[in-house]
């Protein structure tokens, strides 16, 4: 039974863009929840944040972050969580959520979601500061995973068991991005089933989608299209395992219009009753130009 650290299901949601924001305030459109990139809020006092107080009366709001740094070596940032727990105590989000990545280091903010090597040192790190940021924040972090292009030689941990220890020793709530899983899973040559099947599915408080781009030997997690049939394929075998979680559907570039947008989302609904049959691996290293022959390609795919 899914405990979802008493966080309710708010459903199916969509991130909150000002693209929308005039869509949103006329015709109040039939979403479940919105979720706002915090740092664009934060630092606000003028439109944005009125049009947010507005949206937050109507809807639930969930607080995303892209900022915290948690992997970081430096101190964590107390101007930063000041200003973010002056933002939840205005728009009363049901949760905080940020990424298992680093920002940025000296001060530097790369404006990157970072890699981390995924040891026994990062992982004691990385829980000292969730556990900081849940006692300032007075509330669960909900951490989610990133999308990474590199893995460090001095990993020891498949990411899914250093999100389940994490989640053991901070009581933190996971945030599953599918896309990222599966994104992290083609660049990094490692089973996205295996991933979904081993994080722990009951700490799992929400799941984001989104579309990427095949770069043919790489992926890059653009947020700028559709989701992928292979997400949507792994998206069905988590949800069956994580039940009740919440679902989000992020779009940062070429954002369509609102309805384009929503109906996008709602297709989720027709792969959270289908039972899961396989996710098949996209082709990798492959170049149509290169192969000259059907025999060639039918050769390449017994090693994909
Ligand atoms: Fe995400």
């Amino acid at each position: 039974m899914a405990t979802r650290l008493g966080l309710p299901n708010l459903g199916l949601g969509l991130g909150l863009r000002s693209q929308h924001f005039e869509h949103i305030l006329k015709k109040n459109p039939a979403v479940d929840w919105f979720e706002v990139i915090s740092e664009n809020f934060m630092d606000s006092h003028g439109r944005p944040r009125h049009i947010l107080h507005q949206i937050a009366e109507r809807y639930p709001v969930v607080m995303h972050g892209v900022s915290l740094s948690i992997g970081s070596t430096d101190p964590l940032n107390l101007d930063y969580l000041k200003s973010l727990k002056q933002l939840a105590a205005e728009v009363q989000p049901v949760w905080i959520s940020d990424h298992l990545c680093w920002t940025g280091v000296l001060t530097t903010n790369s404006h990157d979601l970072l890699p981390l090597p995924l040891n026994d040192e990062s992982l004691k790190h990385v829980c000292n500061r969730i556990n900081q940021v849940q006692d300032y924040l007075e509330r669960p972090l909900i951490v989610e995973n990133p999308s990474t292009y590199a893995a460090f030689n001095n990993s020891t941990l498949p990411e899914w068991e250093f999100l389940r220890i994490m989640t053991e020793e901070t009581g933190c709530g996971l945030l599953l991005d599918v896309n990222n899983v599966y994104v992290s899973s083609f660049n990094n040559d490692f089973d996205p089933v295996e991933y979904i099947k081993g994080i722990p599915h009951d700490k799992i408080v929400q799941m984001h989608l989104a579309g990427h781009q095949n770069c043919g030997n790489y992926i890059i997690d653009t947020h700028d299209r559709e989701v992928n049939s292979q997400v949507w394929k792994l998206f069905q075998l988590a949800y069956q395992l994580a039940n009740e979680a919440s679902v989000l559907l992020e779009w940062d570039g070429n954002i369509p219009s609102f309805d384009i947008y929503h109906s996008e989302l709602l297709k989720s609904k027709q792969y959270m009753d289908e039972t899961f049959i396989g996710v098949d691996n996209e082709v990798r290293f492959m170049d149509k130009e290169q192969v000259s022959n059907p025999l060639n390609l039918f050769e390449m795919n017994k090693f994909i």
